[in-house]
Order: C-alpha cells, then structure tokens, then sequence
C-alpha cells in the first residue's frame, strides 16, 4: 500500500515475511529437521514465527526443503495461514530467498527475511529493525549484534564513518575481518523488487559454494543504494542455533527470560536453575514453584498454588491454593485446594474438583472426583465419575478394561470404598455405600448397602505346630499357650455384616 491510497488501518509494516527453514542443520547430527527441534514449549520455527505474527504481514513464506513433509505438517499445526515454498537443492540461503520471492511475485515493498533458527528473536526487535528500515529509506537493511565471540559468524564490514560495506562469513574473512565483533543476526529486512534483483545476480564463488544471502549487500552498496546495518539492543535475541549444545544455550536463556517475567509478576520461582517454564504457560501472581518444576504446554497455575518440588505439569489447569507435590501431571484439572502427590501420575482427563486429594502411588486417568473426594493411597482410577466427600480406600483398584474396551464405574456422594476393593467395570456404588475390604465389585452397590465380595475367612488349627515344628514361630505360638491346644480343629471368623 503507497501513502497516497486512503487507509482506516495503518498499514502492515512489513507486505511480507520470509523464514528461511530449508537447511539442513548438518551440525544438529538429527534425523528431525533443525526447525523442528523445541525449546520452551515451541519449534525453534515456532519460535520465529511468533516473533514475526504481530509485524502483521499479510504474506507469510516459509521455505522448506530438508525434512519438507515434517516441517510442513508442523506448519499445518502452528500457522496454517504461511505458504510453505519447497526449495528442492539447498543451494544456500540467497537461493532460498529468491525461490520465496518467485513464489510471491505480487508482494512489493518492504519484506522481512529471517533465519529459522533464531528462536530469541522477539517482535520489539523486529519492529525496530522495520521501523529503522524505513526511518533511513533504505532497501536493504540487516540486524546486527556485538558479541563477545562472533565464532561462526558473518561481520559487519563498516567502513571509516561506519556506513556498512559488506557482509562476510567467516570461512571467506580476512584475519582482520574475523577480529570484527559486529556480526549478521541472519534477520533483514529488503525492498522486494530491490532484493529480487541483487539475488538474481549473486554468485557462488566462496568456501561453500552456496548462494549467501549475505552477499546481497555489497553490490547494493557499491551501485550506491541506500542501506543500513542496525545493531540489536540485546545480543541475546539474534542468537542462532546450530548445534545441540547451542539449542541447550538457547534453551537456558529463554527459561530464563521466562523465569524472570514471571517473578516480576510476583511468582515465587525457588530455584530458577532447576526450574522450566514454557512460554505457553500461565502462572498467577503469589504462586510458588519449587525446585525441580516443569510446566509444558498449555498448563496453568492460579494464585497461592504450589507445584514442586520434583513436578512435571503438561497442558494442566492447577486451580488457587492446589498443590501438587513431586508428581507427573499430564492433560488434568486440578481444583482449588486440591492437593496431589507426593508421588501421583495423573493422566488425561483427569478432573479433581475443589477439596479433593490424590495421595502416594496413586495413578488416575479419565476421571470426575466430586468435591472433597479422596483417592489417598496406591490405587488406579480410571474411567469412573466420583461423587462428592467419597473415600476410596489404599490399593483400590478401578478395573476398566477387559482387554477389548474400557468400562466406566460410578461412584456416588459419600462412599466409602474398602481398602483393596476390585471395581470391575461396567458398576456403580451408590450414594452413602461401602465395599468391604478385598472385595471384586463385579455388580451394582444399591444406595446405602455395604458390598461384600470376597471369601470367607477359615483358621486352621494348630497348623503351625503340626508343620512348623521348632521353629520360632512354633515357640512364639506355644509361648502364647494356646498353639496345639485345638490341633485339626477349624475356626471360622464371622463376617462383620
Ligand atoms: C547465517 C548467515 C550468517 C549469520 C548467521 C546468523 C548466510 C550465508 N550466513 O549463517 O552471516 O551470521 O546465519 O545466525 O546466510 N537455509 C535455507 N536454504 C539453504 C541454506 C540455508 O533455507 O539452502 C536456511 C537455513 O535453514 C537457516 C538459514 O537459512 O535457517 C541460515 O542458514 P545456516 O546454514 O543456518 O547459516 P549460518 O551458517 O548459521
Ligand atoms: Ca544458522
């Protein structure tokens, strides 16, 4: 859009955006293309289209090429509104960018070209760069950064009043060029019609007989177009990843950044170095994490919960005041003033209401716990809707599935289930019933009723005696005067109905 068209909005800053996300990543040793590697709860693709969404564009073009069909599923996913555009040889990026612009030969003005592996790139950045671009009409314009080691890099070639020159890598730099600390953050922006020429004409005569993007500069600034080179605020954002010891580097800085977010909005992080929050997460003010947590995904966390130490919460909703202690917590809604763990796998679907606590060993899947419930010790629960103020007693467990498909249990308010009760699916327990302790539950509990199902108990005489003899159990018996006094006799206990 020119300045003469009449707009309501202003316009897009930027008419379109191009990642660059063919290459290989040799240097990642992976059978998973380099984009798709994550960190912090996105691909480190994810990462740079976030950081680009808000410039706005109308035109997004990622380019793929190794590992096409994987990065272009995941495309599909994260940002099904982007063209992928296959560049079948990687011929380097210049040539990528090219292939990009072919693609969309209607875009004119200002484009924004970006390296997909730069998952620190943050949209502040990126609108300076764009706002820079257009403060010094320029046509091509690359975000630099000063690090304190450039190795692997291109640099900056500026010349005496510090216009920028050129654009070297390091495999082509001159031993004074590599001593040069101001290095190519791999992010441009370009007039389009200005970019697609210059690419049309760069060759491969350099150490990897690529087409470098890189090399589009010179030639603009030796034909005496206007361009510009503008140095990030923070060296930490333009960071690429190579390797798998970069990807952990990068890793480390946005949890960090993360981290420090969240405790300027008054979470507690007890140890940051321990603990991992994806950029996806929530967490409200006066909540507290402890040593060992990892919040994934879509996971949140209201105010005055504690999740830690030693957690793994993955797309789970902790309710205020819940607390889930060394526990692994996976697709679950934990109410408020719930408490799970220490030691609990909650699974998906798993919804505890308000009150309710989830003990030791306890593993739980596809289930409804009504407020003030208890599932206190070692048991398996699932596919079942609990009601409110139940018990379920140690070692329960809701026997679900019959090896072809998995059954629901119903359990009402105020049950009581006995310890080491067998639910076997499909059954219901009603509202204020028990089951006896070791029971297999195979049919209804009607309201009220106490469920019985196991064998009676039967004490045979005299046996250790008779069998054990001299052995400290036999004294012990004998100590207690009554060992072979019944010998052969059976008793029978009476059940407690
Ligand atoms: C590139 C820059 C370097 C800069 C660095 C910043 C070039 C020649 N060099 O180096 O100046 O300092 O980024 O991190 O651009 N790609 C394709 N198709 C190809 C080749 C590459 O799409 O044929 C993509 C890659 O997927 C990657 C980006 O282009 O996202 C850059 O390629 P990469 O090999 O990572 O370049 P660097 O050596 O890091
Ligand atoms: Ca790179």
């Amino acid at each position: 859009m020119t300045a003469q068209e009449p707009s309501a909005t202003p316009s897009p800053a930027v008419a379109a955006v191009v990642v660059l996300a063919a290459g290989q990543g040799t240097r990642m040793r992976s059978a998973t293309p380099k984009v798709l590697h994550t960190l912090g709860g996105r691909s480190l693709l994810g990462h740079v289209l976030a950081a680009t969404e808000p410039l706005g564009a109308a035109t997004t073009v990622v380019v793929v090429g190794s590992g096409r069909d994987q990065v272009e599923a995941h495309l599909a996913s994260v940002a099904p509104g982007a063209l992928a555009v296959v560049q079948e040889q990687q011929l380097g990026s210049g040539h990528a960018a090219e292939v990009a612009l072919a693609a969309v030969p209607d875009v004119e003005g200002a484009v924004l070209v970006v390296n997909g592996d730069s998952p620190l790139l943050t949209s502040r950045t990126l609108e300076t760069l764009v706002a820079a671009h257009a403060a010094a009409g320029s046509v091509f314009t690359v975000l630099t950064a000063e690090v304190d080691d450039p190795t692997g890099l291109g640099r900056i070639v500026r010349d005496d009043r510090g216009a920028p020159q050129a654009i070297v890598e390091e495999r082509d730099a001159t031993d004074e060029q590599r001593a040069i600390r101001e290095v190519n953050a791999g992010v441009y922006v370009a007039n389009a019609a200005t970019l697609r020429r210059v690419l049309a004409g760069i060759g491969t005569s350099n150490a990897q007989g690529e087409q470098y993007l890189t090399d589009a500069l010179a030639p603009l600034v030796s034909g005496g177009a206007p361009t510009a080179a503008v140095l990030a605020d923070d060296p930490e954002d333009v960071l690429g990843c190579n390797d798998r010891a970069e990807l952990a580097a990068r890793r480390r800085t946005l949890n960090d950044r993360v981290l420090g977010e969240l405790m300027r909005a008054g979470v507690t992080v007890v140890d940051p170095a321990t603990t991992w929050v994806d950029v996806t997460v929530t967490v409200a003010a006066d909540a507290v994490l402890e040593p060992g947590t990892q919040l994934k995904g879509a996971t949140t966390v209201a105010s005055g919960a504690v999740v830690g130490p030693d957690s793994t919460l993955v797309d789970t909703e902790v309710g205020e005041g819940a607390s889930v202690v060394r526990s692994h917590v996976l697709g679950a809604s934990v109410g408020p003033a719930a408490t799970v763990g220490p030691f609990s796998y909650l699974r998906p679907g798993t919804r505890l209401a308000r009150g309710t606590k989830v003990g030791a060993f306890v593993e739980t899947k596809n289930v409804q716990v009504g407020e003030g419930s208890k599932l206190p010790h070692l048991s398996y629960v699932g596919d079942a809707t609990i009601g409110e103020s139940a018990n379920i007693g140690a070692a329960t467990v809701f026997v679900n599935y019959d090896g072809v498909a998995k059954h629901h249990t119903t359990i009402g308010d105020h049950v009581r289930i006995g310890s080491d009760t067998m639910l076997v699916a499909p059954v219901t327990v009603g509202d204020g019933a028990y089951t006896a302790a070791g029971s297999v539950i195979t049919t209804d509990v009607p309201p009220g009723a106490m469920g019985v199902a196991r064998a009676r108990q039967r004490n045979v005489a005299g046996w250790v005696l008779r069998r054990r003899p001299g052995s400290a159990a036999a004294r012990a018996a004998e100590a207690a005067g009554h060992a072979g006094a019944e010998a052969g006799a059976d008793t029978r206990t009476t059940a407690s109905e």
